[in-house]
């Protein structure tokens, strides 16, 4: 069996263009601007990268951007401050804080100091309880995306068997959650679970998010299974040439590709999909802000 190839670059062009839509009628209809704010302390360059074309694609759907770009050494208690000052913004609809922060920067605590409402990471303590326990919430992006494209793919996930490998906060454990509410039936692997290859071959679903490069290859796939590869990994590549790099997945792509049903490639997988989620939170918050109706198909 070849494997469908998930195209989540496409894929999120679709929803960026479904945020487009919805950001154009709360300008034309209500004369809401959503606004989105990005806050980066220090200088670390992929943090640079990523600010930098999260701000390019929000102003791209029509959105208002705003980057706040602060000192390395940027006290709590300034940080603090910029962040209340923007939960009293009411041009601004979604606080993103990038992380990591420097280690002198308290995260949990910055991070629990975004209004809810405004948190478009869905990484504020309030909205992974409300996630927990099945209530509206704020969603991550990565988890987010992951779902758009197996609901795409599958329909309906009722019943199907799910192994999410890996149990951060940002990816694995959310990732979790949304599958649970969709009725699959979850299990979160780890670096610790015995015989990980037998279980990740039960699974109808495979969602890997453990940052380690191709460390699951095809053999460990249930022939006809989907699976979504979270990772992003840069690695040396002297086929290429010498000094040269590649981003690799954490799914072995050319042996699981030849047992999958269905498969998400690195790079053009899940990546591209984190920020067209973002902006779909954002216009979500602003709807929700404003008690207007939710982008349909735009939520968990
Ligand atoms: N750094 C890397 N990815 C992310 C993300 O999704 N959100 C935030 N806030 N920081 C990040």
């Amino acid at each position: 069996m070849t494997a469908k190839i998930i195209d989540g670059k496409a894929f999120a062009a679709g929803v960026r263009e479904k945020v487009a839509g919805h950001v154009a009628r709360l300008i034309n209809d209500h004369g809401i601007t959503p606004g989105l704010a990005v806050v980066l302390v220090g200088e670390d360059p992929a943090s640079q990268v990523y600010v930098r074309s999260k701000g390019k694609a929000t102003i791209e759907t029509g959105m208002k951007s705003v980057e706040h770009k602060l000192d390395p050494e940027t006290s709590q208690a300034d940080l603090l401050a910029l962040i209340d000052d923007l939960n009293n913004d009411e041009t601004i609809h979604g606080i993103l804080v990038q992380l990591p922060l420097p280690a002198h920067l308290d995260e949990d605590l910055v991070i629990n100091s975004i209004s809810p409402a405004k948190d478009v990471d869905g990484f504020h303590i309030s909205n992974v309880g409300l996630l927990g326990t099945g209530q509206k919430s704020m969603v991550p992006c990565t988890p987010l995306g992951c779902l758009m494209m197996l609901r795409d793919h599958h329909g309906s996930l009722s019943g199907l068997d799910a192994v999410v490998i890996g149990r951060s906060n940002i990816v694995g454990k959310p990732m979790a959650q949304l599958l649970l509410g969709d009725s699959c039936t979850v299990t979160i692997a780890h670096s610790r679970t015995k015989d990980l290859p037998e279980v990740a071959r039960r699974a109808d679903i495979v969602v890997a998010a453990v940052g380690r490069p191709e460390m699951v290859p095809g053999d460990w796939i249930k022939p006809g299974a989907t699976v979504i590869d979270v990772g992003i990994n840069r690695v040396d590549a002297p086929e290429k040439g010498e000094g040269k790099t590649k981003l690799v997945g954490d799914v072995h792509f050319e042996s699981a590709s030849a047992v999958a049903g269905a498969i998400t490639p690195v790079p053009g997988g899940v990546g591209p999909m984190t920020i067209a989620c973002l902006l779909a939170n954002t216009v979500t918050a602003c709807s929700r802000a404003n008690g207007l109706d939710e982008p349909e198909g735009l939520t968990a």
